[in-house]
């Protein structure tokens, strides 16, 4: 029965089967590639070149470094988890920016975000609920909302005040952006009325979603749960920075109601860093604009699993934290220093006093490890390091 002709059939089914089998992974493979942005696909293809131990070794010596160069609060930032992007089957990354108060960077933040490839930002949608004032004190109501946008379910009255406020709206996408930079106003609205938002957000592998009202603890059922793949960046600043700042703005600067709202948030960040270590990263304005790399660096890692940072990055920070065009290290710390404590020489006395002598801000300046001034003399002295444990 198992003649040498019998045998010479299996052996060709055999390879007939090895070949498609074969063919098949080299399809999925390019299938994968084509649909996972350039650099992704680089960073696959770089890891895929290194054994395990190679990956662990570069992984320590990468959190060696960020350490080394970081302050007090990043050392306790956890080690970037595997890139969610990775897979084209898996859901949409969405990344929330919360910042606890107005006036703390968010926008600069925002603004650097919007420079990570295939990702479109929602800048501040909770506005819209300002006139909603029964949803935007309700963590269900707005956890809800925030759910909404950031799965492209928003309704037609929301995509048309988001193309209606140019200053939102220039963050969505370069395509956005570019229809806000028009001359004329009739070419401006034209150009915003072609766009599909909803289109463009479903096609997002990364969606960005800054707000400032709301707190981080209404995002708890969010983070619970599993079929939402939310990480988010909760920014921090220094509470005489941005009180001083929001009293130039002539809104609420009344100490204590601010200092809760980061008193609570930095709270729910330390509770949510236990339950949801992968999910959830603090990042303090003072150490993003005292170092813009190696803070960007973690925040890439923590995004995408993959902390280098590429060349328009680079540049923004460049841009953005020095005057010249010199990438000499001192020089932008020179210079974004001057920006992130520039409050010190600004803020009135009472007001220092106030905040100061307000013991839920008094807290929340000693947990971000900054010094207390106690007076005028003080805070405008420039010895006096605003930063402790830093440099
Ligand atoms: C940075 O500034 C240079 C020179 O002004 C400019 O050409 C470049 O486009 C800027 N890059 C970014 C990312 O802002
Ligand atoms: C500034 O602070 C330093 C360090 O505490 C102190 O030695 C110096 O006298 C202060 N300068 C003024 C003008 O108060």
């Amino acid at each position: 029965m198992f003649g040498p002709g019998r045998i010479k059939r299996t052996l060709w089914m055999m390879l007939v089967l090895v070949a498609v089998y074969i063919i098949g992974h080299v399809v999925m493979l390019t299938i994968d590639y084509s649909e996972t942005n350039i650099n992704t696909a680089i960073a696959q293809v770089k890891n895929l070149g290194m054994n395990q131990q190679q990956q662990q070794q570069q992984q320590q010596h990468n959190d060696r470094q960020q350490v080394k160069s970081l302050g007090t609060i990043y050392s306790s930032i956890p080690k970037p988890v595997l890139p969610p992007v990775l897979s084209s089957t898996s859901s949409p990354l969405l990344v929330l920016v919360l910042s606890s108060m107005p006036r703390s960077g968010s926008t600069f933040l925002t603004e650097l975000l919007t420079n990570v490839g295939n990702s479109i930002t929602f800048y501040e949608p909770l506005w819209i609920l300002q006139k909603k004032p029964q949803c935007n004190s309700d963590s269900h109501c707005v956890s809800k909302f925030l759910e909404e946008i950031f799965t492209c379910s928003f309704d037609e009255h929301f995509e048309n005040w988001l193309k209606s406020k140019a200053l939102f709206f220039q963050y969505f996408s370069a395509d956005a952006k570019a229809c806000t930079e028009m001359s004329d106003k009739k070419g401006k609205k034209d150009c915003a009325k072609r766009l599909n938002l909803k289109h463009d957000c479903e096609l997002a592998q990364i969606r960005f979603m800054k707000v400032i009202r709301a707190r981080l603890g209404w995002m708890e059922s969010l983070l619970e749960d599993p079929t939402v793949n939310l990480k988010i960046i909760h920014l921090a600043r220094d509470p005489r920075g941005s009180i001083n700042s929001i009293r130039k703005f002539k809104w609420d600067n009344e100490p204590l109601s601010r200092c809760s709202d980061l008193e609570n948030d930095m709270d729910s960040f330390d509770s949510f860093q236990e339950r949801f270590p992968s999910k959830v990263i603090q990042v303090n304005y003072e150490e993003l604009c005292t170092h813009p790399i190696e803070v960007t660096s973690n925040m890439l890692g923590f995004i995408t699993g993959d902390s280098s940072v590429p060349d328009n990055i680079r540049h923004f920070l460049t841009n953005h934290t020095t005057n010249s065009v010199s990438n000499h290290v001192m020089s932008t710390f020179k210079e974004s220093k001057k920006q992130f404590e520039a409050w010190r020489y600004q803020i009135p006395a009472s007001l220092l006093k106030n905040v100061e002598n307000e013991p839920t801000c008094l807290s929340s300046i000693k947990r971000l490890h900054h010094t207390v001034f106690g007076s005028k003399e003080n805070v405008v002295n420039s010895s006096i390091p605003l930063l402790l444990g830093g440099d």
